[in-house]
């Protein structure tokens, strides 16, 4: 089971919201680190941006890179058509098995498969043991610091096609620099910044959507 803070986010989910309801899920952690103790999903402002490109790109698959406690990828599978799958990596496995339990408590376990290690051994192996074609949506919101090596695996994996949206959390706070420089000039990316505020707080952040040119 997970650390001591995200024990206490998901008893205050099983003790409030409703069971097989998404979205009341997604309102109590919200109500949770905004009353009572700060987390690091992605939260409700930023996750406002994140439905509306969700919706717009319509995905076939999705895949996130960093679960947590399963806060975003509740939030993106409430958003889903049928049959599309979400596929969620975290190394974690105290936080893995809190998102777990959430998603199951949402009702979700169905559409959502969370698969337990590190990207860097996980993306490689996509194609061939998860059955992955391509992924038309990727939520990017693990270490900053594989931003940019988790790109270019994703590119090198072939799992990319033309029109696939990467969305990158945290790109001001804490920051990504390197992978924001490569997708905004190495010429294969179409960039949109969404400003916003780090989750829970008036600090400054933002999104980055980039699309792949193929
Ligand atoms: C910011 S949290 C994810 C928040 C989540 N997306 C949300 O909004 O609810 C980052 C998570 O990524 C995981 N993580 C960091 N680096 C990783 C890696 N290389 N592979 C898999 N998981 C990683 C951490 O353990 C942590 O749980």
């Amino acid at each position: 089971m997970g650390g001591e803070k995200e024990k206490r986010i998901l008893e205050f989910v099983k003790q409030n919201a409703v069971r097989g309801d998404p979205q009341s899920v997604v309102d109590h952690i919200d109500k949770y680190c905004s009353q009572k103790e700060w987390a690091m999903h992605v939260g409700d402002e930023k996750g406002l941006i994140l439905d509306k490109v969700l919706k717009e790109t319509d995905p076939s698959l999705v895949l996130e890179l960093g679960t947590y406690c399963g806060y975003s990828a509740v939030r993106i599978a409430r958003l889903l058509k049928p049959n599309v799958r979400l596929i969620t990596i975290e190394m974690n496995p105290n936080n893995a098995a809190v998102a777990r339990e959430m998603i199951e408590f949402a009702g979700l376990k169905d559409k959502i498969e969370i698969i337990e290690g590190s990207t860097e051994k996980i993306i490689p192996r996509l194609r061939v043991d998860y059955g992955v074609e391509h992924a038309d949506f990727v939520f990017i919101d693990h270490f900053k610091e594989r931003y940019l090596v988790d790109t270019k695996l994703l590119e090198d994996s072939s799992l990319l096609k033309k029109g696939s949206v990467l969305l990158a959390d945290n790109v001001v706070c804490p920051g990504a620099p390197d992978f924001l420089k490569y997708v905004r000039t190495s010429g294969r990316y179409d960039c949109t910044n969404y400003p916003s505020h780090v989750e829970y707080s008036h600090k400054p952040d933002a999104l980055e959507k980039a699309v792949f040119r193929g």
